[in-house]
């Protein structure tokens, strides 16, 4: 019987893989509590993880199912948190597609592939600093700093700023609790969104090229994003555009030193960073859970009444481990064929990064390899955390020396 704890604790995160396989053979359809008298419903199968995200009677934004009443008590307990939420993550049609829209071209594969040799450049520069210590903590000096630095750049952001955003956002993240609206808003999201209110204020007087400048010559120009939207959108990119990412590098790091015969196939034969990459998403999890949907109706589902209402979350570490979909899924297996992992989640909200994130994945982990070749862990992999919460997967801290 897993409880929210058990899916949030960093113990889980260490080994989730018999809990999936668990789930998936006995209870496909989870119904577990979260709080008193609360409780969400959870798919780990592939088939099912897929035709939920792809079925739009699951939605994203719950306000549109609740009283008025109920509506006005989440303004008063949690306004910033509910600020935070004006995203396309948070959105269905119309307004997701609106959203999506006013960005989709900034992360288009092609638009992507121009930020090739300054991703290669900055690579180079944090791998610079660190050789001659001939020891780092992987995330802090490497793995986190490459995505933040990234999108900020992107984004038009000093990258100094970027420690803020990791206190704030991990903050935000880490959380235990259940993340619908209702709940207390930590102090950190009134900081990050201060933050956020200057860097709009300064990029209305001064512009730069930078995506934030566009997005608020949107806002300015008329209807098509308004103020609300405009604080949430820079948040999801800044969270999203990082936090994800540090956790590829890390963990698929971790899983390739702790798989040495594949470690050894990639330094072999480095053209097959493309599909390594794919395997570490589908193995590691970065997301390990996909965000919540919400029934908007009574929906069937295994013999069993979801009530509209209800919390449905999609397991895409339990749909990336099915033995249904993944032949051997607790290998890792960097040559594996039709690779359909849903790491990266699937239909409308499929992930807007996921060519930044495959393009920064594949020149850290080649750089890393072609770079410091004897790189191994400090310690025992056993005393390795995990950071907990329930959304992400990923390592606190990587200590390697090399
Ligand atoms: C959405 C995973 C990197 C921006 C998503 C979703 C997943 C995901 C699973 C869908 C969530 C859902 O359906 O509720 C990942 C992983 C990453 C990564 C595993 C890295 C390894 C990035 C990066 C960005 C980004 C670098 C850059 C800005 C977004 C945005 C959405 C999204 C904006 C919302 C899309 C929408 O609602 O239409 N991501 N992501 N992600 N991701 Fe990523």
């Amino acid at each position: 019987h897993y409880t929210w704890n058990d899916f949030t604790s960093p113990t889980f995160k260490e080994n989730p893989f018999p809990a999936w396989e668990d789930l998936r053979t006995t209870e496909p359809l989870y119904r577990f509590p979260v709080t008193e008298g609360q409780y969400a419903w959870m798919v780990t199968r592939y088939e099912d993880a897929q035709a939920i995200l792809k079925d739009q009677r699951f939605i994203k934004n719950r306000m549109t199912l609740l009283s008025e009443e109920e509506k006005a008590q989440i303004d008063r307990s949690s306004p910033t948190l509910k600020l935070l939420s004006y995203n396309m993550l948070a959105a269905d049609a119309p307004d997701h597609s609106r959203l999506r829209r006013l960005v989709s071209k900034t992360f288009t594969p092609r638009m992507i592939e121009g930020l090739r040799n300054r991703i290669q450049q900055i690579t180079n520069d944090l791998l610079d600093q660190a050789q001659e210590r001939g020891e780092m903590n992987l995330i802090n000096d490497f793995a986190f700093p490459l995505p933040v630095t990234v999108i900020c750049e992107m984004l038009g952001i000093p990258a100094e700023d970027r420690q803020q955003f990791r206190k704030w956002s991990n903050a935000i993240l880490d959380q235990s609790g259940p993340f619908d609206a209702d709940r207390q808003a930590p102090p950190e999201v009134e900081e990050f969104t201060n933050y956020v209110r200057q860097l709009i204020a300064t990029k209305s007087e001064h512009p730069d090229d930078g995506l934030v400048s566009q997005l608020v010559r949107v806002e300015e120009d008329g209807d098509r994003l308004s103020e609300n939207e405009l604080i949430s959108m820079i948040f999801l990119l800044i969270v999203a555009g990082h936090e994800t990412t540090v956790n590829l590098i890390a963990s698929g790091m971790l899983a390739l030193l702790q798989h040495p015969d594949q470690l050894r196939l990639l330094q072999d034969n480095p053209s097959l960073i493309v599909p390594a990459i794919e395997e570490l998403l589908r193995y590691t999890a970065p997301v390990i859970i996909g965000t919540g949907r919400w029934a908007s109706e009574d929906i069937e589902l295994h013999d069993t009444l979801i009530p509209k209402g209800d919390m449905v979350l999609v397991s895409l570490m339990g749909a990336n481990t099915d033995p249904a979909h993944f032949a051997a899924p607790a290998d890792l297996d960097i040559t594996r064929e039709e690779n359909e992992h849903i790491a990266f989640g699937k239909g409308i909200h499929f992930c807007l990064g996921a060519p930044l994130a495959r393009l920064e994945g594949q020149v850290a982990i080649s750089t890393l390899l072609r770079r410091l070749p004897d790189l191994h862990l400090q310690g025992d992999a056993q005393e390795l955390k995990w950071r907990p919460g329930l959304i992400l997967r990923g390592l606190q801290e990587l200590p390697v020396a090399f």
